[in-house]
């Protein structure tokens, strides 16, 4: 084997690990004799690709449950995805073209941090405020739901009540509750209360609902209510969890509305899938960072991971990823059901934005941390600086130049500034933010989680210690 410091796909996501590896590091020699828990851990990953189950993995009412993330991205009947479900969503993204003015989506965490990392990539910066030509036809995007805030609720109501008396006829809304367990309380509340103020001013608004959640009546109250109220349902099947569910539904459905190619979403994540599944351990990008990590966690103290995309587009992305690292490996029990306390504290940071807040920490604070970077090599837009003032030479510094290239140079002098005082840190590198890499990278970060997962012997598709507020609550609201 050789771990010789950057793997990747052929075309697409490369992730380059070199600076995590060395004295200060972690060495080959741990790397090499790590390798029979990479196999197991690889054999693991296949087992559930083929079988839908993972090792002691039950629901939260301590049944088995299936885990699909990797069958996302493969269309086929019986999958998460399949050519039907596909034509679906794009005949409604088509169909609320040029016809919905807005979509609001409803829901909170896993029901709603892979829609917002999908209107960042597909939707251009001020989506809402662009004139409808400009948006390609295609309707405002609004989010709730992710919080029970009756501030920013009423704000979103202020909103659209301003655009529909600015425009003078009532506005078609399409409200789209997200909810797997169709009874969450955020998502609940907050579609309740925008239901009945639309409803309440028909002369302001058109309301239309699409549900997105679990399709058992028994168990879903929102599914029941879309049965009763003849509602458009599209599945959260089970087997897909929250934080592993933006390949499917929930993520796609938001995908087709923007016109984004969901397909090539699918086929980049399928790409990563194969290489998952099937690479050599020194070839297969997830396990690598999942075996870097587990090590740097357990013998080099790294229990914080910042994730820090280069580009405003790229921080929705950093807040998916807290999900996913922090429910699937912040675990208290392994799969025994003995004490671990396993997983890192996830950070999300922006470059070059914390660059001017966060980094003096990174630098010279407690050696806790790996970061994680992330760059996109080619932008979607090519910027120039240039100088207005020619006498002020110190703007020439920067004058002329792309405005990518000198998020490059922050990132780079980021990452040998760390290097330099050996600070544990990673580069991923997509080629570009398209579709195709998009899928290649959300692939690759669960397939990450899942691995180290196996590593630490923790369940990484439960989130048991969710409940133990959500039971307080409950009775507390009930009393
Ligand atoms: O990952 C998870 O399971 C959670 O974050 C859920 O996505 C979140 O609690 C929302 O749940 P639901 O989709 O059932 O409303």
């Amino acid at each position: 084997m050789t771990f010789d410091g950057s793997v990747g796909l052929k075309d697409g996501l490369a992730f380059i690990y070199r600076n995590m590896m060395g004295r200060d590091g972690v060495t080959e020699k741990m790397l090499e004799d790590f390798l029979p828990v990479m196999a197991d851990a690889s054999v693991a990953l296949q087992k559930i690709f083929e079988t839908g189950f993972a090792k002691a993995h039950l629901s939260k009412d301590g049944t088995p449950e299936h885990v699909f993330f990797p069958r996302q991205a493969y269309l086929k009947e019986g999958n998460p995805n399949d050519e039907a479900s596909l034509r679906r969503l794009e005949e409604m993204g088509e169909a609320w073209r040029n016809n919905v003015d807005a979509a609001v989506f409803i829901g909170i965490g896993g029901s709603y941090l892979g829609d917002k990392v999908l209107f960042d990539l597909a939707a251009k910066p001020y989506w809402n405020q662009l004139p409808k030509a400009a948006r390609d036809g295609r309707p405002q995007i609004y989010f709730a739901g992710n919080n029970v805030d009756g501030v920013a609720t009423a704000g979103l109501m202020a909103q659209l009540t301003c655009q529909a008396r600015h425009v003078k006829r009532p506005l078609h809304i399409m409200l789209v509750p997200i909810s797997k367990s169709g009874t969450t309380m955020e998502p609940l509340s907050g579609f309740s209360a925008l239901l009945v103020y639309m409803q309440q001013h028909p002369e302001l608004f058109r309301v239309d609902v699409t549900a997105v959640t679990g399709l058992d009546p028994e168990s879903s109250l929102l599914y029941r209510l879309a049965q009763e109220n003849g509602w458009p349902a599209l599945s959260i099947p089970e087997g897909i969890g929250g934080r592993y569910c933006v390949l499917s539904n929930p993520g796609l459905l938001m995908g087709a509305v923007l016109g984004y190619d969901i397909r090539a979403l699918l086929e980049g994540a399928r790409e990563m899938a194969e290489c998952c599944l099937h690479a050599a351990p020194d070839g297969n990008p997830a396990l690598v960072n999942a075996a870097l990590k587990y090590l740097a966690s357990k013998k080099k103290g790294a229990h914080i991971e910042v994730f820090m995309g280069y580009g405003d587009q790229l921080q929705s992305l950093g807040a998916w990823y807290v999900q996913l690292l922090a429910e699937s490996l912040g675990k208290r029990n392994n799969r025994a059901g003995e004490p671990v306390y396993y997983g890192r504290t996830p950070v999300v940071a922006t470059g070059t934005t914390d660059m001017h807040s966060m980094t003096q920490q990174h630098q010279d604070g407690r050696r806790d941390k790996v970061i994680q970077f992330l760059e996109v090599e080619e932008p979607a837009v090519h910027l120039s600086v240039r100088n207005p003032f020619p006498d002020e030479k110190a703007l020439d510094l920067y004058a002329g130049k792309k405005m990518d290239t000198l998020l490059k140079a922050a990132l780079t002098a980021n990452e040998m500034a760390l290097t330099g005082d050996g600070r544990l840190n990673a580069r991923y590198v997509l080629p570009a933010l398209e579709p195709r890499y998009a899928g290649q990278l959300f692939m690759f970060l669960m397939f990450s989680v899942a691995y180290e997962g196996e590593m630490a012997d923790v369940d990484a598709f439960d989130q048991p210690g969710v409940e133990a507020y959500k039971r307080i609550m409950k009775a507390n609201l009930a009393k």
